[in-house]
């Protein structure tokens, strides 16, 4: 029998846990080496980048750029791995056995080992498959979000706070930031390789940067799309409703901005997802109308502010679990005890095995994969009177509760903000502030 003492304790491999099995290993003189690589690159530092420098960098292609570019995503992305894996390994034993922790340091430590050992990148053919490694790998990682919080989530009792809330932010930023490097340099090199530049896109953008992201529209489409679900809410009980909220925009609508459309999108998706749900639950027996959500765009000087106005009753109301509205954006069941909720574990574990789709797009398509999602079946959905079917209430339930953090971390990343005002009894307040000029780092710790 194999043991190994950790500070004064002695552990069994056989007995152990699969996770601390493969620690134990890892610290273990025989995967020394692996443990000194992590080490140095866990050493260096992360090289920030601002938005203003990844939209300059892209605009004139060359092969050397995109060389140049394939280099540096090669090079820099161990590197904010390796700082996430020390994260990782500095958790107390009790967290690193909880469900999901693991799987999610087995994709990073993959990801590391794949990174660091890739070859130099010399010429665009190199690149193309360099393209499809990453493009790989950011699939893979899409279970990362939905096991990283459903691990968390359960660790919550034995960890503070403070504590918990800060290690998924590192988490979280640090991963925004390494599929914002890995997204834009594939991006940048179908530009190149299509010898086009996608200025003729009715919206232009370098990489996955939109230079002149149209606000308004990010908020129609995304209005569209939701006010186009199944007419069901979920709260206390499943509800069946006449229609959604009208969502009414106003102030500066003709707001541009070069901003990342996919973290717009999600912010403003899941403002405006909860707005209509809380909406609906507070006035749907009320016999008159809804009341529409108002959404009010005004461009200053530095930059793009961004108000949703409910009247869903405001977030201290029964529909809401906590007290304090930042508590909200919480990991912490202290902070926010739906976070224990057997529902939301639950269906963090469906999102676990099944990935999180991160933008709009994807969560669309996911969603027009159910028959009754698409418009032309309304009259089918109609017929379910007051009894809908469990593929209806899965697309309603999807509720896995990481919209509203995942929301204040894009809207942090680049130096925004994202504050929530309850206005109890009435409705909820929700002020998006982005920057406009793009001279801010990317919000990541080492
Ligand atoms: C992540 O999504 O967690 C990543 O680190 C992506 C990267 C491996 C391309």
């Amino acid at each position: 029998m194999t043991t190994f003492m950790v500070g004064r304790r002695v552990f069994n491999l056989t007995t152990t846990t699969p996770f601390l099995q493969s620690s134990l290993r890892y610290s273990s003189t025989f995967n020394f080496y692996q443990n000194r690589q992590l080490e140095q690159y866990a050493n260096r530092e992360a090289k920030p980048l601002t938005l203003r420098q990844l939209v300059f960098f892209g605009r004139h292609l060359t092969e050397e750029k995109i060389l140049k570019s394939a280099n540096y995503v090669r090079s820099e992305l161990p590197v904010r791995i390796a700082h996430r894996l020390r994260d990782l390994q500095a958790l107390p034993y009790v967290v690193v056995t909880q469900e999901g922790v693991e799987k999610v340091y087995k994709l990073y430590w993959t990801a590391f080992e794949k990174f660091r050992t890739y070859p130099p990148i010399t010429s665009i053919e190199e690149n193309t498959k360099f393209c499809k490694f990453v493009g790989s790998l950011l699939d893979d990682h899409a279970v990362v979000i939905p096991n990283l919080s459903l691990g968390l989530s359960l660790s919550s009792p034995f960890l503070s706070p403070d504590k918990l809330d800060s290690f998924m932010r590192r988490m979280l930023v640090s991963r925004i930031s390494r599929r914002v490097l890995a997204e834009h340099h594939i991006a940048l090199s179908k530009t190149y390789l299509a010898k086009d530049s996608p200025a003729h896109e009715a919206e232009p953008r370098v990489g996955i940067i939109y230079t002149a992201l149209d606000v308004k529209r990010c908020i129609d489409r995304c209005s569209t799309i939701l006010r186009d679900r199944p007419l069901w809410v979920h709260g206390n009980e499943d509800v069946r409703i006449d229609a959604w909220p009208e969502v009414e925009v106003e102030g500066h609508l003709d707001t541009k901005f070069a901003y990342i459309r996919d973290h717009l999108e999600y912010i403003v998706f899941e403002l405006l997802k909860n707005a209509m749900s809380a909406t609906v639950l507070k006035h749907h027996d009320s016999g008159s109308s809804l009341p529409p959500i108002r959404v009010t765009i005004v461009a200053g000087e530095d930059d793009i502010s961004l108000r949703i106005s409910d009247q869903g009753g405001g977030l201290t109301s029964v529909n809401a679990p906590t007290n304090d509205p930042m508590d909200l954006f919480s990991f912490s069941h202290i902070r926010n005890a739906s976070r224990l909720e057997d529902s939301r574990l639950g269906a963090l574990r469906t999102a676990s095995e099944e990935g999180l789709r991160a933008t709009v797009d994807e969560q669309l398509s996911r969603w027009q994969k159910h028959s009754y999602y698409q418009p032309k079946n309304r009259d089918k959905l109609e017929e379910h009177g007051t009894a809908p079917s469990q593929e209806i209430m899965n697309i309603v339930r999807s509720r896995i509760g990481i919209g509203l953090p995942m929301s204040n971390i894009y809207a942090t990343y680049f130096g925004g903000s994202l504050e929530l005002v309850s206005l109890d009894g009435w409705g909820t307040d929700v002020f998006l502030r982005l920057p406009k000029l793009g001279t801010n780092l990317e919000g990541i710790e080492v």
